[in-house]
């Protein structure tokens, strides 16, 4: 298996251009199934979770044309049955967005229960659940795993919906199947990151009638048809803050180009309260650190809070902090097992349920690693740029669902990570040949 060697404590200098979002590729990827016509896609990120995705739809029945690195034209109007019980489904979390879009245009779906990343809790879709059924689905869950959803009469119904927890999954699955429901639907209390928004957008622009996506109360009109268009999917909120905390964490100055400095707000409001420099340009923001990292406190909550993806970014950044800092994790129920490999490489960390307590050290000291899940793994690389000596993170196809070219962006603004593959292990007879 292939790994990250990392040697650290360099500072970064220079350019890095961010890729188009990847929870909202994700989204909008499915969606696509709902249109009538070809739907060509912009800026689609180059990461695992998409281009298993992409195979997902075209065993569905999907043509799907690359017309660039990041341009596809994606025609789902010869998928015939709405049935998605492939072994791939398993592997993404976002699988689950194929009950939403194809209860919405066929009135029936089969779609095994997704995976994704484990962060160590319960990943409940419940509220998923009780919005297809408001809007008139039966739902059953079969053997393996297995959800089988039917709308009698063979198309959703318009509903009032009210989510008990803002959740971005259900907000999203639940738009996709109002988007071709019989009449209204209005969710309330619902999600509004800004892939929220950009779903909308894109359902929108194929013909879609959706108002309010960003604030509390989404309101969609059932069309019975959508069709064909051109979208480009908006820069990765979670894949800039990684970059910014990167540079907080290792010192230098780095322009982080092509992001909406908006979406980013959330995240470097918290990075100038620890004493790093943002300036916000019309679609780049510059980062600089030339001082030492001051201690802040950190609590995790939807948009527009600080994005629970970004949490294990910037806990790894505290550990280096001048002082004592208390992050609070407000979305999932446990969300710091990565912090264990922190510890491994000298860092003071103390952690009572939602609650880390970081005791910012001088350094921090190059170790073999594990990335346990995808931000969980961008930490890791944080932490090997920060470290003195040499840090090996393992795991690293967890990093390379959500993250494209983390290698080659990084060793661009100087820093010293490459790919290192375990030696094949050799049986003892083979090894005496010779
Ligand atoms: C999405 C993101 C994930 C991010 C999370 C929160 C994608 C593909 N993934 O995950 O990276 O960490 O938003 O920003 O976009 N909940 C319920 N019942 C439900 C659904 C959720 O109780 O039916 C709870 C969850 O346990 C969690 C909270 O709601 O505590 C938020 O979950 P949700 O926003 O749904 O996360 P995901 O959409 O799975």
């Amino acid at each position: 298996m292939a790994k990250y060697r990392i040697r650290g404590a360099r500072p970064l200098y220079g350019e890095i251009e961010i890729s188009g979002a990847k929870n909202a590729a994700v989204a909008i990827i499915p969606a696509a199934i709902m249109s009538g016509g070809v739907c060509r896609i912009e800026n689609i990120p180059q990461i695992s979770d998409v281009t298993m995705f992409l195979d997902i739809l075209d065993e569905l029945g999907a043509d799907i044309k690359t017309v660039n690195r990041h341009t596809m034209d994606i025609d789902c109007s010869g998928i015939k049955i709405p049935r998605a019980t492939f072994d791939a489904m398993r592997k993404i979390r976002a699988s689950y967005y194929l009950l939403g879009a194809l209860l919405g245009r066929f009135g029936e779906a089969e779609v095994a229960m997704p995976g994704g990343c484990n962060f160590g809790g319960v990943r409940p879709i419940d509220q998923h659940l009780k919005g297809f059924r408001a809007m008139g689905a039966e739902i059953r869950i079969v053997n393996n795993g297995v959800i089988k959803a039917k709308a009698p009469g063979g198309r959703l119904k318009g509903a009032d919906i009210y989510l008990d927890v803002v959740s971005v999954g259900a907000t999203i699955n639940l738009m996709l199947a109002g988007a071709m429901a019989d009449g209204t639907t209005v969710i309330e209390n619902v999600a509004k990151e800004p892939h929220i928004v950009d779903l909308a957008n894109f359902l929108n622009s194929i013909g879609a009638d959706i108002r309010g996506a960003g604030t509390n109360v989404i309101k969609i009109r059932g069309k019975e048809k959508l069709g064909g268009g051109f979208y480009s999917i908006i820069p990765d909120q979670i894949e800039a803050g990684t970059y910014l905390a990167a540079v907080a964490g290792t010192g230098g100055e780095v322009l982080i180009k092509n992001v909406i400095p908006k979406h980013l707000d959330c995240i470097t409001g918290k990075l100038e309260d620890m004493g790093v420099e943002i300036e916000n340009r019309e679609d780049s923001v510059l980062v600089r650190r030339t001082g030492k990292i001051r201690k802040t406190r950190l609590k995790t909550l939807p948009y527009p809070g600080f994005p629970t993806d970004m949490q294990p970014q910037l806990a790894t950044v505290l550990c280096l902090a001048d002082g004592t800092s208390t992050v609070t994790e407000g979305v999932w129920e446990n969300r710091y097992r990565y912090m264990d490999e922190l510890v491994k490489m000298g860092a003071s960390v103390q952690v009572d349920g939602r609650i880390a307590i970081i005791e910012g050290v001088p350094k921090l000291i190059g170790a073999p690693v594990q990335a346990h899940d995808l931000r969980a793994g961008a930490a890791m690389v944080i932490a090997g740029l920060c470290a003195h000596g040499v840090t090996e993170i393992s795991g690293i196809e967890y990093i390379e669902r959500g993250y494209e070219d983390i290698v080659e962006k990084l060793r661009n603004v100087g820093a010293d990570i490459e790919y290192v593959y375990d030696a094949p292990k050799i049986s003892r007879s083979a090894r005496n040949i010779g």
